[in-house]
């Protein structure tokens, strides 16, 4: 077996796809759930799913003796990161080449980097003026959003759009392709 990791801070609602997604599956397991916040409601949808979780702070995370032999202990094949709002340290890139997978909510490298979160970057592409938006699902290096680019699926955002609308077209998005894209993805490697 295969056996990923989510990282999420918030709602989970992407974690909760890959979750369902890969119930049953022959080759694919989430096999933790890692949340830097205490109360997210990622880590409801890991207890009811009987997935073990850890709840790590900023210093845990960049420790990386801590954080290898959880994740040895584990099993961790790859890492998925599901709305996770801190910057992946070095060590586990470098121990994970490859293997950390992002999901940004528009056209990188359009409306990425630092601050670019949420309802942010809807913000700023209805601020823009663009014509259409998307999801970007890549790999994570040492910057924020500038990882290779694994996918991408765009949507057009009509004038009358406001934030919220573009936010639900580019959910569908995740829901629609996350799970997959990480499932095409780990069965090549
Ligand atoms: C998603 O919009 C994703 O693109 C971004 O964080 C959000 C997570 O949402 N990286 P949810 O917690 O999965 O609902």
């Amino acid at each position: 077996m295969k056996r990923i990791a989510i990282f999420a801070s918030g709602t989970g609602t992407n974690a909760k796809k890959i979750i369902e997604h890969f119930k049953g599956h022959e080759l694919i397991e989430v096999a933790l759930i890692v949340s830097n916040k205490k109360e997210a409601k990622v880590l409801d949808i890991a207890r009811e799913n009987n997935i073990p979780h850890l709840v790590i702070n900023k210093t845990e995370l960049n420790d990386s003796n801590y954080i290898l032999e959880k994740f040895s202990m584990f099993g961790i094949d790859f890492i998925v990161l599901a709305g996770f709002l801190l910057l992946i340290p070095k060590y586990l890139v470098s121990n994970f080449p490859n293997r950390i997978i992002n999901i940004h909510p528009a056209l990188l490298p359009k409306f990425g980097g630092k601050g670019m979160f949420g309802m942010h970057v809807h913000q700023a592409v209805k601020e823009s003026g663009e014509k259409e938006t998307g999801i970007t699902i890549h790999f994570v290096n040492e910057k924020y959003d500038e990882g290779g680019i694994i996918f991408q699926a765009s949507v057009p955002v009509l004038p009358e759009y406001s934030p919220d609308d573009i936010a639900k077209q580019v959910q569908k998005l995740e829901h629609l392709h996350f799970a997959k894209t990480i499932e095409s993805l780990i069965e090549k490697s």
